[in-house]
């Protein structure tokens, strides 16, 4: 396919999704600054830079994302997911750029008890998932050029800023190091293999359906159920204890079911996104050939 955008800034490059983006786009001419070139933090440059590079398309994969933080800090929350993705969007417009803002499953409150829609009400249960919904609504309001991705439990081959090695490497560490693993059994998501996302999102910024999307892999687990499916497709046998999430409390609140479903790509006939299990098994395959690379015999 013909690329159909000359000029993509990707912010947010050197994180999980952002650097799948990265390479989706590899046909295009792409910038992506890194974190201490372009903070977010700092409205000014954002205008300045869009001014200067000129995008003709800008996707935001960049947040405080970090859900405990964001409550002990909401002023901080709100300056990157909230007035950072006004402030893009309007130069987004100002550049004559189509912009994509990147939102999560933490918008629902999880009282559904099945997949959401992108035509369900959010109602957030706290400071980070009401810092981002605010971002969806800016991200909106400037111009009719633009695309809101909703994503849910994202994992792939970089790490997540901040937090050390994602969830499913930590499972899969632990199982091959023979410990012992106790992991939330009643909290339901829709694990998403970073790839797969990046995949989708630029065929769905391949066309002029602008809006908002749910894009998750299909299909829903508990963390509990995705650790043992990972260990199990490792080749080891999952000693993995289910615990009550309220033996594992937070500082904040959280979604006790946000799951997500595809209503908009179904409705775009969107090729259906690979289930969590279809993830789970690239993911690993991807691991090994990682570490066949790296080991000493391929050198
Ligand atoms: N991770 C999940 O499970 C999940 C679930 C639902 C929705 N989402 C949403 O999906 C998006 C991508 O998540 P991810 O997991 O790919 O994130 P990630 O791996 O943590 O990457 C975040 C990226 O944003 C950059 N960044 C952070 N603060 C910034 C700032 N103030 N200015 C400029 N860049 C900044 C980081 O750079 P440094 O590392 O250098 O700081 C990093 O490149 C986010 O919008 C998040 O809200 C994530």
């Amino acid at each position: 396919m013909s690329a159909p955008f000359e000029r993509v800034l990707i912010l947010g490059a050197s994180g999980q999704l952002g650097s799948e983006l990265v390479r989706a786009f590899a046909d295009c001419e792409t910038f992506a600054p890194a974190h201490g070139h372009l903070d977010l933090a700092r409205p000014a440059d954002i205008r300045a830079a869009l001014a200067q590079m000129r995008p003709s398309l800008v996707i935001n994969t960049a947040a405080f994302h970090q859900v405990d933080a964001c409550e002990a800090d909401p002023e901080r929350a709100f300056a990157i997911n909230t007035l950072a993705v006004d402030a893009l969007a309007a130069a987004s417009v100002a550049a004559g750029a189509v912009f994509a803002h990147v939102s999560t499953d933490y918008v629902f409150d999880g009282r559904k008890g099945a997949a959401y829609l992108e035509t369900d009400t959010p109602k957030p249960l706290n400071v980070y998932g009401v810092s981002k919904l605010a971002g969806e609504l800016l991200a909106a309001v400037h111009g009719p050029r633009w695309f809101v991705f909703r994503t849910s439990g994202l994992y792939g081959s970089s790490g997540v800023s901040n937090k050390g090695p994602v969830f499913v490497e930590r499972m899969l560490r632990g199982a091959e190091n023979g410990d012992p693993l106790r992991v939330v059994g009643d909290v339901v998501f829709s694990p998403s293999y970073a790839p797969h996302v990046a995949k989708t999102l630029r065929a769905v910024l391949a066309t002029e359906r602008f809006g908002l999307y749910h894009v998750t892999d299909s299909g829903s687990c508990s963390w509990w159920e995705f650790a043992v499916e990972a260990i199990r497709l490792r080749g080891l046998e999952p000693r993995v204890e289910a615990v009550a999430s309220a033996q594992a409390p937070g500082a904040a609140r959280r979604p006790a079911y946000s799951a997500l479903d595809h209503g908009a790509l179904r409705a775009g006939r969107f090729p259906a996104m690979p289930s969590w299990q279809e993830g789970l098994h690239a993911y690993l395959q991807a691991r090994a050939a990682r570490q066949d690379a790296s080991s000493p015999a391929s050198m």
